[in-house]
């Protein structure tokens, strides 16, 4: 039995799936009509929200203070998958939210045999649900969540890094990407979660900076890319 498939982790993550359907549904629900009546799609919507968060990232973030907005149990067990085949022992994390990309993540870390995984977060009410959701599935001791702008806080992560999620505000993967950059150890793998931002895209495809990189068929049509560090 692995720990993501144990007791008190399901029991946290099936919670919190449930949570975070009731918290965001009425968002999903209404930025799909908007969509709809204005026949955007969504990498247009994407692109209206990446505007947004270069005139105020924070601003856009705050409008989003109550809801989850976490990774499906698809991508959430793809996480857990990818930490355990690279043996992961340093993950960074930019976008905690409720922590529930964190415990697939610290669940795999735990069945490494441990590690550390740093995480970030704005919004204080959320980074303190997300060690108490930590907490409750056995799995705090592996996790430091940063409080505050994580191109504060992810600057210096401790050592060579194996796995960095980009979940956070989408205009800053390239900006968190190239502060991290230079402590991907070879081989490291990057998953950029609505990774919609074209200079993202263009940067981590382009072979002569370093890295492997192509849309990730999980969740088909949320924009997620799959970055292998290759130097
Ligand atoms: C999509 S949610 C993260 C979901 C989480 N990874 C999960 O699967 O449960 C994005 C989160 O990133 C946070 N965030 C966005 N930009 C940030 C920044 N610059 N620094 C710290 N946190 C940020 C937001 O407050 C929000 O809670």
């Amino acid at each position: 039995m692995n720990t993501l498939d144990s007791g008190p982790v399901t029991r946290v993550l099936d919670r919190l799936h449930r949570e975070g359907e009731v918290a965001d549904g009425r968002y999903f629900a209404e930025v799909g009509a908007a969509m709809a009546a204005s026949g955007a799609t969504l990498e247009q919507t994407a692109a209206g929200l990446i505007a947004a968060e270069r005139l105020d990232y924070r601003a856009v973030c705050s409008d989003h203070a109550d809801h989850f907005l976490n990774v499906t149990r698809a991508c959430g067990r793809f996480l857990y998958m990818i930490a355990r085949a690279c043996r992961a022992v340093r993950i960074v994390e930019f976008g905690t939210s409720m922590g529930v990309s964190t415990i697939y993540l610290a669940a795999a870390l735990r069945d490494n045999g441990g590690g550390h995984l740093v995480g970030s977060e704005f919004e204080p009410a959320k980074a303190s649900r997300a060690r108490a959701n930590l907490d409750a599935a056995g799995l705090a001791d592996l996790v430091d969540i940063r409080e505050g702008d994580a191109l504060d806080t992810l600057e210096d992560v401790g050592g060579p890094v194996d796995l960095l999620l980009l979940d956070g505000a989408f205009a800053l993967y390239l900006p968190v990407l190239r502060m991290i950059e230079p402590g991907l150890r070879r081989g490291a793998v990057i998953l950029g979660e609505n990774a919609f931002d074209p200079g993202y895209l263009d940067y981590v495809r382009d072979g002569a900076n370093g890295y492997a990189s192509r849309p990730l068929p999980i969740d088909e049509g949320r924009g997620n890319e799959f970055t292998v560090r290759t130097l």
